[in-house]
């Protein structure tokens, strides 16, 4: 199984268009230590010919103009792409913008919680994608279903589990408790190989490591998590966003509630960050946040990153 880090930013990206942070300043400028990040998404594929992204963020067009593998082969036909399904982990933004790029009377399927195609339905400008072309299906939760797309077994199956989180940021409901979240408004994804049993675990967005989230992560060969924020109130620290990550349903790297901690007893053999948000101190290679993410065996996520499994 081949795995590509399509983007490994949060929202808004790294830099972010109209941020003037301290890490933003440094990227732009091409400082040591800093790379850019488009935002989050990552592509899958079993047989290295057909693949199915995790997420379709906005800056999908440049993503897959970057990776060779998922343009058009010689020979295929004059209109053609390797990108045969789409999986959805939330309805955010940074997740399903995407989705307008590959319009174009292409066919692919795309799999998503119930809550999020209602929220796909409930925009017209999704209808672009012709459902005869381009089926909705429903994942139901913790079942793996074989991913199929424009007539293709990609030969992997997704099984999707909900995990603490909150509604995407454009439906929340302000009177109601954590903002009308939902279960199933975000969801991790577990990526099976069909031949080969090989799984791994894509979780972008998660509030909290709980018991069953730990359960189901103990022992996994990899996981791709949630990197938003290194501190609880980076944000506002830097005067970016009145928020902090439990506000915006991210777990932060650090704390005793954090990600490094939860995941420190749980044996997860490769562990990388991925959503990583531009206040980030881990985007700074030479910051000691950085060091210490490194130190508690974690990779951090860049764009263009290949794992195979
Ligand atoms: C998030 O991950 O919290 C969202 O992508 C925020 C947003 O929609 O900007
Ligand atoms: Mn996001
Ligand atoms: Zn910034």
């Amino acid at each position: 199984m081949r795995i590509r880090i399509l983007g490994s930013g949060a929202g808004g990206g790294f830099p972010q268009w109209n941020c003037n942070c301290a890490n933003c300043r440094a990227v732009r400028a091409g400082e040591a230590g800093f790379s850019a990040r488009t935002q989050s998404s990552l592509a899958v594929s079993a047989d290295g010919a057909n693949w199915v992204l995790l997420n379709a963020s906005p800056d999908l067009r440049e993503q897959i103009a970057a990776a060779a593998q998922l343009a058009p082969a010689e020979g295929d036909p004059v209109r053609a792409s390797p990108i045969k399904a789409v999986a959805l982990t939330n309805g955010d933004v940074d997740h399903v913008a995407g989705l307008l790029n590959l319009r174009e009377a292409q066919p692919f399927s795309v799999y998503a919680a119930g809550r999020v195609l209602s929220a796909l339905a409930a925009n017209p400008i999704f209808t672009i994608l012709q459902p005869q072309l381009v089926p909705r299906m429903e994942l139901p939760m913790d079942e793996a279903v074989p991913l199929h797309g424009a007539g293709v077994d990609l030969g992997l199956s997704i099984r999707a589990f909900p995990v603490p989180g909150k509604i995407a940021l454009y439906l929340e409901d302000k009177s109601a408790p954590n903002f009308g979240t939902s279960a199933g408004d975000t969801l991790g994804l577990q990526i099976i190989e069909t031949k080969t049993g090989a799984s791994f675990f894509y979780i972008p967005g998660c509030a909290k490591v709980d018991d069953a989230l730990a359960a189901r992560l103990r022992g996994a060969a990899l996981v791709f998590f949630d990197g938003t924020l290194f501190h609880e109130n980076e944000m506002i620290e830097q005067g970016l966003m009145g928020k902090t990550g439990s506000r915006m349903g991210h777990v932060n790297m650090s704390g005793a509630d954090g990600s490094m901690a939860a995941f420190a007893p749980l044996g997860v053999a490769r562990k990388i960050y991925v959503h990583i948000n531009n206040s980030n101190p881990v985007l700074n290679a030479n910051s000691p946040e950085h060091a210490i993410a490194r130190d508690a065996g974690w990779e951090i996520g860049a764009d263009g990153m290949e794992v195979t499994l």
